[in-house]
């Protein structure tokens, strides 16, 4: 299950992460707004309820039993760089919990490895990943895993850039999880880098290299 947002507003942004020049500030704030906008479409249909046990009164003085989300999110961004959408995100869905999956791909085997884990104990909510590259997938089927492992179900990823194989072996591995993605890339490099990509995300948020 794969969503690519075919929005005017997300292409344009896309394309100032993927110039070189562009500093690590303007990085930073355009894949912010990036992520509210890629939320925004993935989020349409989380289920609401009126909350009739604690109405609110309007200026021209009706009564409305507010709309509330149903079920809890909890938003897991992936270390690094999955930090980097995190606040986009909470701007749209401020209720959401948050967990952390810490995870790095070793620049030779472009293994993943997991370095940290710390989930919220929630009943059945939707999970949502974060990460901003979906390039091999290896990372991404990880981290699926180690939030199954934890018993969590419902499970959701949103991406900025995919490459065609990590869309695959998410498929292949975890058909269950719908992946939402801003933009879906030609391929990889021999170094495992998708093309024509951004770079390396957390490097270009964090300016480090
Ligand atoms: C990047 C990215 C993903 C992973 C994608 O993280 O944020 O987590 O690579 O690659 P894959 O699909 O081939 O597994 P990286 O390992 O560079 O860690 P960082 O976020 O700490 O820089
Ligand atoms: N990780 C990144 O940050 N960028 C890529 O292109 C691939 C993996």
């Amino acid at each position: 299950m794969l969503t690519v947002i075919n929005n005017p507003l997300v292409k344009t942004k896309v394309d100032i992460l993927r110039d070189k020049n562009t500093s690590n500030e303007l990085f930073r704030t355009n894949l912010k707004k990036i992520a509210s906008l890629v939320s925004y479409e993935a989020f349409k249909d989380l289920e609401l309820y009126q909350d009739s046990k604690n109405p609110i009164t309007t200026p021209t003085n009706c009564i409305v039993n507010p709309y509330k989300l149903k079920e809890d999110v909890l938003l897991v961004p992936v270390l690094r760089a999955g930090l980097g959408m995190l606040d986009g995100i909470l701007e749209m869905i401020p209720e959401a919990k948050v967990g952390h999956i810490g995870m790095y791909r070793d620049e030779k085997t472009l293994q993943p490895h997991e370095y940290y884990v710390k989930l919220p104990k929630l009943d059945n909510p939707l999970v949502v990943i974060i990460d901003p590259m979906l390039a091999t997938g290896g990372s991404a089927i990880s981290a699926i895993q180690a939030i199954k492992n934890r018993g969590y179900k419902k499970i959701i990823m949103i991406n900025l850039v995919g490459a065609p194989q990590g869309v695959e072996l998410v498929e292949k591995h975890h058909p269950d999880v719908h992946i939402y993605l801003a933009s879906l890339d030609e391929k990889l490099n021999e170094h495992g880098y998708i093309l024509p990509g951004l770079g390396d995300a957390g490097d270009r948020i964090f300016g480090t290299d």
